[in-house]
């Protein structure tokens, strides 16, 4: 195309009228086929002139820079941009004629931090700089499927290694254990010491062997494989039993529990026993962050082929920089915690075919969210539904 309006640029004093509307009717088509090509891409792209004025740019990068005020072509591009660490750099990037390659941002979009790579090369032609061109990618997904791998992998490689060794912790736990009640019967009258001092050290070991072989049994769940039995379950009872169950617990403690079901959800494949324990866990957690009260949130919806579980609570919050610990094995900021009962959760999920996120602001609370696909079936007939309602409506 370039080739062929150059050629007719060469001789377009030559051109009569009929000729000339042709060229530019092809130009305008050509230009709309690339604007079409542009804004169908997912990455977002700006073109920026030697004044820094957005002369080019398609809907993802207006959707990720959120360019906001009137006509951003009209003012330097940083100058309609929201997020201030954003504007920040491309009013130094592109002042300074930098080049910088996968700048990692987090941008606030519909209440959702997604994570933003940007990248900014200088636009040469003919030997001179003639702008900028910037380049986004959204890497939200991209990160999250690292983060999941990394967890995955550090737990297969933890499981090999770590559970050999809890097996061997387990059984000279078991024969203390014995012994234990043992010297506790010898000991009893027959000694000079008051019988209540030694009960009152041997219960103590006692307790540290229990808290001991919690650790081992809680490990040994986490890295060994599961026997799961799913079968066609409703989610939406699960949640609700779980939320009786703990409700006397929680209005102790100054919580207030919401549950919130969706009419009409499908069956899903779940195991009950295991399913329970995922929830439980991640609501004993939300418990946990709420020392002074708070409100507990528990819903199940259906979002397109998934079913979501989600355990909202208004506590304290989890710090960004722990946020990606927090799955993985003896990780905790309790004093009396395992650092396992998110370790567990994840597996059971992961048995599950399913996916679990988390969502967290300091200070603000967090939300666990637990996604289960909808079984084939299911889907099948849900999509007879929709093409017999439809075909009622004709
Ligand atoms: N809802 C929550 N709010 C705030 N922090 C949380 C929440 N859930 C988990 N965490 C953080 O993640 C850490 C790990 O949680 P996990 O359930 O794996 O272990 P734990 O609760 O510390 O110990 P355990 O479950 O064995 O009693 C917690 O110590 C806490 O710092
Ligand atoms: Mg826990």
């Amino acid at each position: 195309m370039r080739r062929f309006v150059e050629r007719a640029i060469g001789k377009i004093t030559r051109l009569n009228d009929e000729q000339m509307r042709s060229l530019l009717y092809d130009l305008a088509e050509e230009n709309g086929r690339m604007e079409a090509a542009l804004d169908s891409m997912l990455d977002g792209i700006v073109v920026c002139d030697r004044s820094h004025l957005p002369i080019i740019y398609n809907k993802a990068a207006e959707r990720m820079l959120r360019l906001s005020g009137p006509d951003p072509s009209e003012r330097p591009l940083w100058q309609s941009v929201e997020d201030e660490d954003l504007a920040d750099f491309l009013r130094s990037t592109l002042e300074n004629e930098d080049s910088v390659i996968d700048r990692e941002f987090g941008i606030e979009s519909k209440g959702m931090t997604r994570l933003v790579a940007a990248s900014v090369t200088t636009l040469v032609s003919n030997g001179k700089i003639q702008g900028a061109l910037l380049h986004l990618e959204d890497i939200t997904e991209k990160r999250r499927k690292e983060a999941q791998l990394r967890r995955a992998e550090s737990l297969a490689s933890l499981t090999t290694l770590a559970a050999g060794v809890a097996h061997e912790i387990k059984n000279p736990l078991g024969a203390i254990s014995i012994h234990m009640q043992l010297i506790k019967k010898a000991f009893q009258g027959k000694c000079e010491m008051e019988s209540s001092v030694i009960e009152r050290h041997l219960g103590v070991v006692d307790e540290e062997i229990d808290r001991l072989n919690k650790i081992v049994v809680d490990f040994l769940f986490a890295v060994r494989p599961m026997d799961l039995e799913p079968i066609e379950s409703e989610p939406g009872e699960i949640v609700r039993e779980i939320a009786e169950f703990m409700r006397p617990e929680a209005e102790s403690a100054g919580v207030m529990v919401e549950v919130s079901i969706e009419e009409g959800l499908p069956l899903v494949f779940i195991d009950k026993r295991y399913m329970k324990q995922a929830i439980l866990n991640l609501v004993k957690n939300a418990l946990a962050a709420m020392p002074g009260g708070g409100k507990l949130a528990l819903s199940v919806s259906r979002v397109e082929e998934e079913i979501r579980i989600s355990v909202e609570d208004s506590g304290t919050g989890i710090p960004e920089e722990q946020l990606p610990k927090i799955f993985e094995p003896y990780f905790t900021t309790k004093e009396n915690g395992t650092g396992l009962g998110l370790t567990i959760v994840f597996k059971i999920i992961k048995e599950h075919r399913g996916e679990i996120s988390v969502q967290s602001r300091p200070g603000q609370g967090s939300t666990f969210t637990i996604s289960l696909p909808v079984p084939q079936k299911e889907r099948r007939l849900l999509a007879w539904g929709e093409a017999e309602a439809r075909k009622a409506e004709v």
